[in-house]
């Protein structure tokens, strides 16, 4: 396997406005940001990804762009943006940027100009429509909920919005699209960014005709995730963009991609094919998830995550690169999730962190997951922010759902979950602001902060250090294969690693009860090395017969 500095690198990713506020209007800031570098100088990542802070309406917090060249006010300059990367730099931090190019905001100036006739020459920067028997071109659902068309009485016709109707999405059959994309990545690159994260950006090619979705019962929109989801020119588009910018720089690349398979997760990362390096795959974190999407909510089964993570490690395997998440700004917190956020709160959160960052592939740390905060629960559905969150809740209040069910789904799956705001200390609203923050801090800053990890040895900041330490020192952790044991185990998640010689053997405990593990008899071993653990063991125990404490992680050494 090809050795590549974004193989053996975490990643640690920031969403800006809620990570930390340096002039008290609420809102977290780029002079917040640099504020926390030796911070992260501490924790010991190596990129920071930085979701977007270009210009933009904020409809859905600054994934709706209408400036690419320039930063958001909130946020402040570009003198501070450089004053940034410059100290990420010096600190050997690496900077990576989030790149939306699915779709702008509507007060981006193509669009304002694209809607104002037919024959504007920024018309077909966008993917206009007429309608058809007087509904919309097609029975698409946005992704925040109603139709994926909105109407235009200007020139009578609908333009596309997989997601809000502030984002229309661009129209990657134009060449001069693809074009203004391409030379924008080369500002920011020569500016000297590190990389991009490319947001949704398995979406860039529909299927010309734009067919209909196939109508889910009960269901007013439907789902048309197959005909714009890997459609049929997007490996042609981003080997044209690989040509164009990425191959004149050294940077990382991870796309964005719900709904790939590893086969598809193959096209995009193999590295003959010069397209991504990594994408971000949703399958472990659509395993919650029933037939009727994301809010049709089902617990999610080890059995299950076992499958789903184990897949995606063989196939990519020496073909293509996994990237590692649990959390990000999309998703609830993980200890919430797939932890124990009550009474194992810090043992769970150090076992799925040992869990995800002992597995092939790179790492990403979302912002507070290495104080392992949880999900909130606010009482009234004015506390939340998020448009996908805002938008289900009045559509299934229309459709006459009880609003406390509603609530319990959002305290489950809110995008907010992920987005209040970094618990710094434990002082008025976390340390975050000295104003009002934009959305309300998570009640527990009190007890669990960053003030506070930093000073306790056993602390889960203190625990993902350590992790990001041993893959430092570890060669087997980046390059290793990977195999599942105990497939059929109900409470334990155990996977080895192999390089040469060196074994690893990852044991991991699920569950609140005392699991079983017992060491397969194809595995032997003459020394063995504990590299970590989440409770105190006997270094001299063996590992043929081990008691797994609730929550508890293991990884030993083998040789
Ligand atoms: C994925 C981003 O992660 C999410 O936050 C955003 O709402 C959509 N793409 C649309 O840009």
């Amino acid at each position: 396997m090809e050795r590549k500095w974004w193989k053996e690198a975490v990643v640690y990713q920031i969403y800006p406005r809620s990570f930390k506020d340096s002039n008290g209007d609420g809102i977290g800031d780029l002079r917040g940001i640099i504020s926390k570098l030796d911070y992260l100088k501490e924790l010991g990542i190596d990129v920071v990804w930085l979701s977007p802070v270009y210009k933009s309406p904020n409809d859905d917090n600054g994934y709706d762009i209408s400036d690419y060249r320039a930063i958001m006010d909130e946020f402040g300059t570009m003198a501070d943006w450089e004053e940034m990367i410059e100290e990420m730099h010096k600190r050997g931090i690496k900077l990576v940027m989030d790149l939306v190019v699915n779709h702008t905001s509507d007060e981006h100036p193509w669009f304002i100009e694209s809607r104002q006739s037919k024959d504007n020459p920024y018309r077909d920067y966008y993917i206009w429509r007429p309608g058809k028997n007087g509904r919309e071109p097609n029975n698409w659902e946005s992704h925040f909920s109603g139709s994926a068309w909105e109407y235009d009485e200007t020139t009578g016709e609908y333009y596309l919005h997989l997601f809000s109707k502030k984002q229309p999405d661009l129209n990657w059959e134009n060449p001069r699209v693809r074009q203004e994309v391409y030379e924008m990545m080369k500002f920011w690159l020569d500016k000297g960014v590190d990389g991009f994260r490319m947001d949704v950006i398995n979406m860039i090619s529909k299927v010309p005709e734009l067919p209909d979705g196939d109508v889910q019962p009960g269901k007013k929109y439907a789902w048309g995730g197959r005909y714009f989801m890997n459609g049929p020119r997007v490996h042609e588009f981003l080997q044209e963009m690989h040509r164009e910018v990425l191959s004149k720089y050294d940077v990382m690349t991870v796309g964005e991609t719900p709904g790939v398979t590893p086969a598809e997760g193959i096209l995009y990362t193999a590295p003959e094919r010069k397209e991504l390096n990594m994408v971000f795959q949703f399958e472990h974190v659509d395993l919650d998830s029933g037939a009727g999407g994301k809010w049709d909510i089902h617990p999610w089964t080890l059995a299950d995550l076992k499958k789903t993570m184990t897949k995606w490690q063989k196939e990519l395997e020496g073909r293509g690169w996994n990237s590692l998440y649990l959390n990000n700004h999309d998703q609830p917190r993980a200890v919430s999730r797939f932890g124990d956020d009550g009474t194992y709160r810090v043992e769970s959160a150090k076992m799925l962190a040992t869990f995800l960052h002992m597995m092939q592939g790179t790492p990403y740390i979302y912002q507070g997951e290495e104080l392992g905060m949880t999900n909130v629960r606010f009482s009234s559905i004015d506390d939340y922010r998020d448009i996908e969150t805002l938008n289900m809740y009045k559509e299934q209040i229309e459709n006459g759902e009880d609003p406390q069910a509603i609530l319990e789904k959002i305290y489950y799956k809110g995008r907010d979950n992920a987005r209040t705001p970094m618990q710094w200390d434990d002082s008025e609203h976390a340390g975050f602001t000295t104003g009002t923050p934009w959305i309300q801090v998570n009640p527990n800053y009190k007890e669990i902060n960053a003030k506070a990890a930093m000073e306790d040895p056993n602390s889960v900041f203190h625990y993902y250090k350590k992790l990001i330490q041993l893959r430092k020192a570890h060669d087997v952790i980046v390059y290793g294969t990977y195999e599942l044991m105990l497939e059929d185990d109900p409470l334990i998640y155990a996977y080895t690693r192999t390089l040469g010689k060196e074994t690893l053997v990852v044991m991991t405990n699920f569950s609140s009860e005392t699991a079983i593990f017992r060491l397969p008899n194809d595995i032997t071993y003459s020394t063995k090395q504990l590299l970590i653990s989440n409770y105190d063991v006997d270094e001299q125990e063996e590992l043929y017969e081990i008691r797994l404490r609730p929550w508890e992680a293991r990884v030993y050494k083998l040789q």
